[in-house]
Order: C-alpha cells, then sequence, then structure tokens
C-alpha cells in the first residue's frame, strides 16, 4: 500500500455541503483545532481589542470587530476600507498568525481554491441579538481570491444569497469548528448573519466569532 496515495484520500467523515458554484459548507473542518484557534485569537484580541465600528450611515454596528493581517477591514463615517492600522491603537494590526494561514489555506483547497494565501483577517464578534446584514464582499483587490469563514462558538444561521439582492437567501445552520468558502461564479454572493439566538457554548460561552480571511491587496 502506498502511504502517500492513501494520504491524498478525501476524508469522507467530513460533510461538505455544496451552497452555489464555487461555493462550499466544510462541516466542522477547523473542529479539532478549535482551542489552538482560540488561544492565538486571544492573543491578537489582546493587541488589536475588538470595538463597534460605526457605518458610514452613522449607525453603530451590532456585531464588535477586530482584524489581524497586513490590513484590516474598517468602517467608519468616511465609508469602508483596508487599512494598515488600527485606528482605534494607531498601530499596524497584528500579524497574521501561521496556524489562521495554513487552515485557511487548507480550506480553500479543499473547496478548489489551490495556493489561497490570505493576507487579510476580519474578526467579527457576535452577542445574542448581534447580526450582519446582506451585503457583498467588495472591498477586496485581488477579485479572484475565495473567501474562507471560520465559524467558532454559539451557532448562527448564515444567509447565502446570490449575485443580486433580489435572490432569495438560502439559509444555513453554521456550527463551531464549520468553515464556509466561496469563490469564483460565488465571489460576490450576497450574505450575512441572522440576529444571534441567546445559548452558551462550552468554548466560547454567549458568544460567536468568525474569522473571515481575504486576499485583500
Ligand atoms: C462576514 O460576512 O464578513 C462574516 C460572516 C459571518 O459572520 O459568518
Ligand atoms: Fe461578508
Amino acid at each position: 500500500m502506498n502511504a502517500d496515495l492513501f494520504d491524498e484520500q478525501p476524508d469522507f467523515s467530513l460533510q461538505q455541503v455544496c451552497l452555489d458554484d464555487g461555493a462550499f459548507l466544510l462541516r466542522g473542518f477547523a473542529e479539532n483545532m478549535d482551542a489552538e484557534l482560540m488561544s492565538t485569537l486571544e492573543n491578537v484580541i489582546a493587541q488589536a481589542p475588538l470595538r463597534h465600528m460605526t457605518t458610514p450611515g452613522g449607525f453603530r454596528m451590532s456585531v464588535a470587530m477586530s482584524n489581524c493581517g497586513q490590513v484590516g477591514w474598517i468602517s467608519d463615517r468616511n465609508g469602508y476600507r483596508y487599512d494598515a492600522f488600527d485606528p482605534e491603537t494607531g498601530r499596524p494590526w497584528p500579524d497574521l498568525p501561521e496556524i489562521f494561514i495554513d487552515m485557511a489555506s487548507r480550506a480553500a483547497t479543499r473547496a478548489g481554491y489551490e495556493d489561497f494565501l490570505p493576507d487579510a483577517c476580519l474578526i467579527n464578534c457576535y452577542e445574542p441579538g448581534a447580526r450582519l446584514s446582506l451585503h457583498q464582499d467588495m472591498d477586496e483587490r485581488d477579485k479572484s481570491a475565495p473567501i474562507v469563514s471560520v465559524s467558532l462558538g454559539l451557532s448562527a444561521v448564515f444567509l447565502f444569497g446570490g449575485s443580486s439582492r433580489t435572490i432569495r437567501p438560502k439559509r444555513y445552520q453554521l456550527l463551531h469548528g464549520d468553515v464556509a468558502v466561496w469563490g469564483g461564479p460565488s465571489r460576490f454572493n450576497f450574505h450575512g448573519i441572522a440576529p444571534l439566538l441567546d445559548g452558551y457554548h462550552p468554548v466560547l460561552g454567549r458568544k460567536r466569532i468568525n474569522l473571515t480571511f481575504r486576499k485583500a491587496l
């Protein structure tokens, strides 16, 4: 038996759900490394604290956010954009940890996107009631790379629509350790998160954290 050949066999215990052309939900993909992801994340958040940003229209976002990587996504009265500096601390965003890059790139490969090398990770923290309204991820300069999105903590309802707002989004439950990947024909699909229901997760308590990996530059 050739061991290398055996290693390359897909793991059939993993459930993969196709969301649309080029979009997949990899059930439990990050579950076995959740403790490592969480301790790494705590270190990142200690350097760049979670905060509620303001929309260009002046509303406080219900999701608390931070970033790591070469650039971070920010929103304020002047609009949405990527910036190399954290406006809260005046410092560059913390580096993208190696284990984040590795996990995101493996998930992308599993979904059919080889050589995905993210340079930015947006950290979203949801408490009960927090939501993210339907939007497209449009601020990244590299439009060819997919988005890789990791869910940790409380489960949430992911709304995944199409390339136009008029396409009614489908609803998927995202669980701790699930990874969603969308790119290619579905790269600009509308998506969002329904208001988070209250609950308790053994690792994260009354919270959901989402990491989205992007190639922004
Ligand atoms: C996002 O669209 O940036 C985040 C989605 C999520 O929290 O799952
Ligand atoms: Fe998004």
